[in-house]
């Protein structure tokens, strides 16, 4: 019914606004007395301590959430991470032992190829410890540890609320490293708590915002194709906002690290091919947004029709700016957590144009229990 959507057409418009509450709800009562908690915890805070090389395993907007984390958690750790699509992982012969944490990601806590990549890990003596959504689900019960998403219910098949609080979950994992292993001093891992929970209104700020992407979205959603583009943590973005895209709109969409666009991509753009480009803060990553510009110039000058997402007050990349959207400007690690709000937007309202259901986009299943 309407009231159980919020007065929203559809359960993911709903999700999408009840985000920020989903980050402060994943966030609270994991730092008490100066330290980050897990909610469960099997084993000994020594083996956390030796931990020597972490996986990330997922699929979907979930793989998405490892691949940001892994910028923080090496950078936080010191620690090797490597971002594994979890139907891929058991597949091949990966090197696991007793001092390598894999850090399973799933909303439903029910994905098949999550689960068998789980007890793959724990037949070769890796410890495991779950990132989900949903209390006493099969993928936390087998594993060693535990930290539990507070998304609440996510209904819309694509992930909303729930991705940005496993972005909140993997981040606590890498600051519960970096505290086991002496990486961060303690009021290091204070500090960047503090930022953690200012992301709450830094998302409220986007979504009092997105008015004018939804205008945009009307407006390209005859489309035949969307590129997406980011680097570093805008990387991942770009992946999920065309992800969002193929499942909502059905429309064909690539995410690109920007670096890459010379490689192969640029030979893609054609006139008025729409290119959805997330940019760094002109402050935080001065380098990696020169360079940014640089390929949005390029790709401006063969015709594509660029969309720019980029931090408030970024003068430098208005004039390549065919459509600008400015989200706060938050800690680079965070950026994720504030860029993929308007690129949900976008392809929920580019579906919308096109008549189709965004709850139930056909052929696909919120959670996947066959590999
Ligand atoms: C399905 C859903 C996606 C989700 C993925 C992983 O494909 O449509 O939105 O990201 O499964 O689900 P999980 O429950 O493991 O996070």
């Amino acid at each position: 019914s309407a009231a159980e959507k919020g007065g929203h057409e559809y359960f993911m418009l709903k999700e999408i606004e009840e985000q920020p509450e989903a980050l402060a709800n994943t966030l609270r009562g994991h730092f008490e007395s100066g330290r980050i908690i897990l909610d469960e915890q099997r084993i000994s805070d020594q083996d956390l301590r030796d931990v020597d090389k972490v996986f990330v395993v997922a699929c979907g907007s979930a793989y998405h959430s490892g691949l940001v984390a892994k910028y923080a958690i090496e950078h936080w750790t010191r620690l090797p991470v490597e971002v594994e699509l979890a139907s891929e992982f058991r597949y091949r012969d990966p090197v696991l032992d007793r001092d390598t944490l894999v850090v399973a990601v799933s909303q439903s806590g029910e994905t098949a190829d999550t689960l068998e990549a789980v007890r793959h890990a724990r037949e070769q003596k890796a410890r495991v410890l779950a990132v989900c959504n949903t209390n006493g689900a099969q993928i936390p019960r087998e594993s060693d540890a535990v930290l539990y998403t507070h998304a609440g219910p996510e209904i819309g098949v694509a992930s909303t609320k729930a991705f940005l609080a496993q972005i909140a979950a993997n981040y606590l994992v890498g600051l519960a490293l970096a505290q086991a292993r002496g990486t961060k001093y303690p009021d290091e891992v204070a500090r960047e708590f503090a930022e953690l929970e200012a992301m709450p209104a830094a998302v409220q700020k986007v979504l009092s915002t997105v008015e004018q992407t939804r205008d945009l979205g009307r407006r390209i959603a005859d489309s035949r194709a969307v590129l997406f583009l980011g680097r570093h943590v805008g990387f991942p973005v770009a992946l999920e906002g065309a992800l969002k895209l193929k499942e909502l709109a059905y429309m064909h969409a690539e995410g690109f690290a920007a670096g890459e666009l010379k490689h192969g991509p640029i030979a893609l753009i054609e006139d008025g091919l729409p290119v959805v480009v997330v940019m760094p803060s002109p402050k935080g990553r001065a380098v990696l947004h020169s360079k940014l510009v640089s390929n949005i110039s390029e790709i401006q000058a063969r015709g594509a029709r660029t969309i720019v997402i980029a931090e408030e007050g970024d003068e430098t990349v208005r004039p390549f700016a065919d459509e600008l959207i400015e989200v706060p400007a938050v800690p680079t690690l965070l950026q994720p957590l504030v860029s993929t709000v308007p690129l949900q937007v976008l392809a929920a309202e580019i579906a919308r144009a096109r008549g189709y259901d965004v709850d139930k986009p056909r052929n696909l299943a919120k959670s996947v229990t066959v590999e």
